[in-house]
């Protein structure tokens, strides 16, 4: 079948950034749609980061609107949704494997609606792919129209069309998109899209467009209403949460005033991610220090130790004012945890950059961090650094020796809580022991402790009795 092509990705236009200012928008169904998925169910697959997870709680808020039915079962559904990342070639592969896996399920029941969005549907190279080589997916809507879909899944179950929708530029801030949230204790609440960093590795400033940041009015709103359904915990999301308010026209605001005029509501836990070191500022630190209910638990990226090598990721700030950065944080917020993101085999990383980074991990005194092999992104500038000395034999190796030093970091992160009484906020029962209950510390320690179901949903005092490197057990303490 052609496909109806409404708009196509193009990655040249989606590298620009042209248009200063933000749309707002406020979005609303059309009556006509609220019926249309009455007695269907739907299966909705969610890939990649916090952002996307997000975005998943408006995909669901919209496909249950239109009167679907969420469904766990594949054989049972009617539409498939994936909502998928493009951040590495690894994310991609799961994705295309699992699409193959669905042909089968297709062939057996042809009236099948296999929808896909997310970061992968920016892409240029993908949605061709699709096109050509996988029949079996009906529509394809991009990240800056996720609140489309009702009208391209009543043109897909009504006229029987393939339809492709996928904006290329900059994408305007639809509020009031439905959401079903995941969870009835902790609420993601972005705070920006997109990003204009341009790290040279990596596709999320083309997949999410320019950066925009939500007005603070419309976010304390949202904040208030989580308070009033009894959220215990917000985390903020954003690409780059330290440039929120950079975008702001007409309006002085940043993200050190959101932080304050949040850390008065009455919510008990406040986390924001993910932190870009280049904008975290000294009045952002001191709106942390002076409130209390800021979790002491940052994440801040520092991909690598070897100024060489930043200045080959475009990342705009040095090994030097990062350590720096650090500094500050464990001073003015004692007993701070520190997390970070890390990639190996960058192109042109010697061992000695790469010492640098070992270094680096032990100078900060990290307390986890993700690791990864750099995964070169179609159109991204630095797929096309050609480095032959960096086989994929000496990328395990670094990644390997990288991995030892940073789960020293978690053990050591964890045992320093041992036989202290902290505060847990109790999500519910483990995943590995349906008889003991999980959650998290302020520092974002996993917990596991014996205890009532009463508890869920609690903030409880917790003595640490035992500390393992990926996880804490202790008793309630009533
Ligand atoms: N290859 C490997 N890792 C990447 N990241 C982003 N792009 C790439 C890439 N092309 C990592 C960075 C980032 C995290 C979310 O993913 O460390 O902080
Ligand atoms: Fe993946 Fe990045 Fe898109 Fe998140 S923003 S889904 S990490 S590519």
């Amino acid at each position: 079948m052609k496909p109806v092509v409404i708009n196509s990705p193009d990655q040249n236009k989606e590298r620009k950034r042209l248009d200063k200012s933000n749309n707002f928008e406020e979005f609303k169904l059309d009556d006509s749609l609220k019926s249309i998925g009455k007695d269907k169910l739907y299966y909705l697959y969610t890939y990649g980061c916090q952002g996307n997870e997000s975005d998943s709680e408006k995909i669901r808020g919209l496909m249950e609107e239109m009167s679907f039915t969420i469904t766990y079962d594949l054989d049972k559904t009617d539409v498939i949704l994936m909502n998928t990342c493009a951040i590495r070639k690894n994310a991609e592969d799961k994705v295309f494997g699992e699409i193959g896996r669905l042909k089968q399920l297709k062939r057996r029941k042809p009236e099948l609606i296999v929808g896909l969005c997310g970061c992968m549907a920016q892409e240029e190279s993908v949605v061709r792919k699709l096109l050509t080589k996988y029949q079996n997916v009906d529509f394809i809507f991009g990240t800056h129209n996720i609140h489309s879909l009702p009208l391209l899944i009543k043109r897909v179950m009504e006229n029987k069309e393939r339809v492709v929708d996928v904006l290329s530029y900059e994408g305007d801030i639809v509020e009031k998109i439905p959401m079903v949230r995941e969870s009835k204790i902790k609420a993601w609440v972005p705070i920006m899209y997109g990003c204009d960093e341009f790290c040279t590795y990596c596709i999320v400033p083309y997949t999410r467009g320019k950066e925009r940041s939500r007005l603070p009015e419309n976010i304390i709103k949202e904040v208030e209403g989580l308070i009033s359904e009894g959220y215990k915990e917000i985390t903020l999301l954003g690409q780059n949460v330290n440039a929120y308010g950079k975008d702001f026209v007409d309006l002085k605001y940043d993200f050190a005033d959101l932080l304050t005029d949040l850390s008065k509501l009455p919510i008990p836990r406040i986390r924001f991610t993910t932190n870009n070191p280049k904008d975290f500022d000294d009045r952002q630190i001191e709106a942390i220090k002076n409130s209390k209910n800021i979790m002491p638990a940052i994440h801040l990226p520092v991909q690598s130790g070897s100024n060489k090598v930043l200045k080959k990721m475009n990342r705009k700030y040095t090994k030097e004012s990062f350590i720096e950065l650090c500094d500050k944080l464990y001073k003015a917020i004692p007993g701070v945890s520190i997390t970070t993101d890390i990639i190996v085999a960058f192109p042109y990383e010697t061992e000695e950059d790469f010492n640098e980074t070992l270094e680096l991990v032990k100078r900060c005194n990290f307390e986890g961090a993700y690791t990864f092999i750099f995964s070169p992104r179609e159109g991204t500038p630095a797929a096309k650094y050609i480095d032959k000395d960096i086989t994929e034999d000496v990328a395990y190796d670094r990644l390997y020796r990288l991995n030892d030093l940073v789960n020293e970091g978690y053990g050591r992160g964890n045992k320093r809580f041992l036989g202290q009484t902290v505060k847990v906020l109790i999500e519910g029962y483990s995943k590995n022991q349906n008889d003991i209950l999980m959650g998290y510390t302020e520092n974002n320690k996993l917990v596991n402790v014996i205890g009532d179901k009463k508890y869920i949903g609690e903030i409880v005092d917790v003595e640490i009795t035992d500390a393992k490197t990926w996880s804490l057990d202790g008793k309630i303490i009533d």
